[in-house]
């Protein structure tokens, strides 16, 4: 058996964490959700959610990884041996997770490239579902391969697998030490060059605009929740797996505040960005604002080509920058979905690292090549839909459930937290973890099922 991977430094597993905080949540996810939650007004309930959930179930699975030593299904089995099941469907979510993701991040590589010669022409919606992705059949059929995808997509996966063979010390944290200050450098250019466009105070002014009535509306905080669980890769397996590698003397309350505030100013940065460019594409139309505003496939694939299309000067290099970025901050959350499952598999069947890699990584790798077909993009929607609807937040209820008041470690972990910390947890975090987090994300779950059962 191989003794426990470590990191080699501090700065290497911060890196790696927010690697996988920060992705397509941050850039395509977070903007449009907060201007459709009240604008400005949605900071209140996002900060609340942050500092009532976020960073406290982050200090949790950071205590839990690295108390017990062991991936998400080791970590729950040495809590309680009936409770390793919460674990492995959590790597169950992850893995169907990064069957889909890469082929994003596969579609933004192969769109870093048409940028050189605005490949997507005048229709760039048409572009995307005609020409690039060929959706010419039936949902529920599918094609043949569409080659466009395949190409980029096994060279995401032969980056990613590649990332994954070198290990903890000399492949995640390696990868991300070049991939998260790159990632950073791009976006602020590009949010420099946003911001100085015509028509970027007229976006921040329509993003930032609080409407404060919407407060009161429950969807809003369900969305800050949403919003937080996903963007800070909680309840995913990932931040157990990755704090089970950190050596002995390290100060987990520290490093979970470093990533969140990390994370989430990273998203204000997204924010402003996104909007800037929205603004002036809003005034080449002659629309108003909210007209243009896209989240998700619509913003990257659609909005972002037609901004990128009446661009003025170097309009090439700027959408280079843009996919650039997208496919960095893919990549970073990709490594670390990918890793929840091959620390499951070496944590469980003793197997070593190299065949979990080619097990693990190889079947989600064969997986997402159906997305590579014609008619590929039916099943993203539905894997997308199952993930949201079925996986996060409600493994993220259970989590804190088990741990707070069916195991009762709270006092546990936060003793084994605050050997190692200056910063004291005390009863604000208790409080979180067993009545706040419990209470909001069961009235959250109440609620799907009730939209979806009754
Ligand atoms: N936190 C990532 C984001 O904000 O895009 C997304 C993510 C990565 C979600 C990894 C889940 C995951 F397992
Ligand atoms: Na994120």
């Amino acid at each position: 058996m191989e003794t426990r991977s470590q990191w080699g430094t501090r700065a290497g597993f911060i890196l790696a964490a927010v690697g996988s905080a920060i992705g397509l949540g941050n850039i395509w996810r977070f903007p449009a959700t907060a201007f459709e939650n009240g604008g400005g007004a949605f900071f209140i309930p996002y900060l609340f959610a942050l500092l009532t959930a976020g960073i406290p179930i982050l200090i949790m699975e950071f205590a839990m990884g690295h108390k017990y030593r062991g991936s998400a299904p080791l970590a729950f089995k040495k809590m309680n041996k009936k409770t390793e099941f919460i674990g492995w469907w959590a790597v169950l979510v992850a893995f169907v997770i990064s069957t889909y993701y890469s082929v994003i991040i596969a579609w933004a590589m192969s769109y870093s490239v048409f940028s050189f010669n605005l490949n997507w022409g005048s229709d760039t919606e048409g572009f995307l579902f005609g020409e690039y992705l060929n959706l010419s059949v039936d949902p529920g059929q599918t094609g043949s391969f569409v080659p466009g995808v395949l190409i980029p997509l096994v060279l995401v996966w032969a980056i990613v697998l590649a990332v994954l063979f070198k290990g903890v010390k000399k492949g995640i944290e390696v990868a991300n030490r070049i991939f998260i200050p790159a990632l950073v450098i791009v976006f602020l250019i590009i949010v420099i060059r946003a911001l100085t466009l015509p028509g970027a105070m007229d976006g921040l002014q329509a993003f930032f605009t609080p409407d404060f009535s919407q407060i009161r509306e429950p969807g809003v905080w369900v969305a800050a929740y949403g919003q937080i669980f996903f963007s800070l890769s909680i309840a995913f397996a990932i931040m157990i797996t990755y704090s089970s590698y950190l050596p002995k003397k390290s100060d987990l309350t520290n490093n979970a505040f470093i990533v969140g505030f990390g994370n989430s100013s990273f998203e204000l940065l997204a924010g402003i960005g996104v909007f800037a460019a929205l603004g002036f594409m809003a005034g080449q139309a002659g629309v108003a604002v909210d007209e243009v505003v896209a989240g998700g496939v619509g913003l990257a694939f659609v909005v972002f080509p037609e901004i990128i299309n009446q661009f003025p000067g170097l309009n090439a290099l700027f959408g280079f920058l843009f996919f650039a970025s997208l496919v960095l901050a893919g990549l970073s959350s990709l490594i670390s979905i990918c890793e929840t499952y091959i620390a499951g598999l070496v944590d469980k069947f003793k197997i070593s690292r190299t065949k979990a890699v080619a097990y693990g990584g190889g079947l989600s790798a064969l997986i997402s090549l159906l997305f590579a077909t014609q008619g590929g993009l039916f099943f993203l929607d539905a894997a997308d839909y199952f993930i949201n609807q079925f996986g996060v937040a409600f493994v993220g209820l259970v989590e804190v459930i088990l741990v707070a008041w069916v195991l009762r470690k709270v006092k546990d972990l936060q003793g084994h937290a605050n050997e190692l910390s200056d910063i004291r947890l005390g009863s604000w975090w208790t409080i979180c973890l067993t009545i706040i987090t419990p209470v909001v994300l069961g009235y959250m779950m109440f609620g799907l099922f009730k939209k979806n059962l009754l």
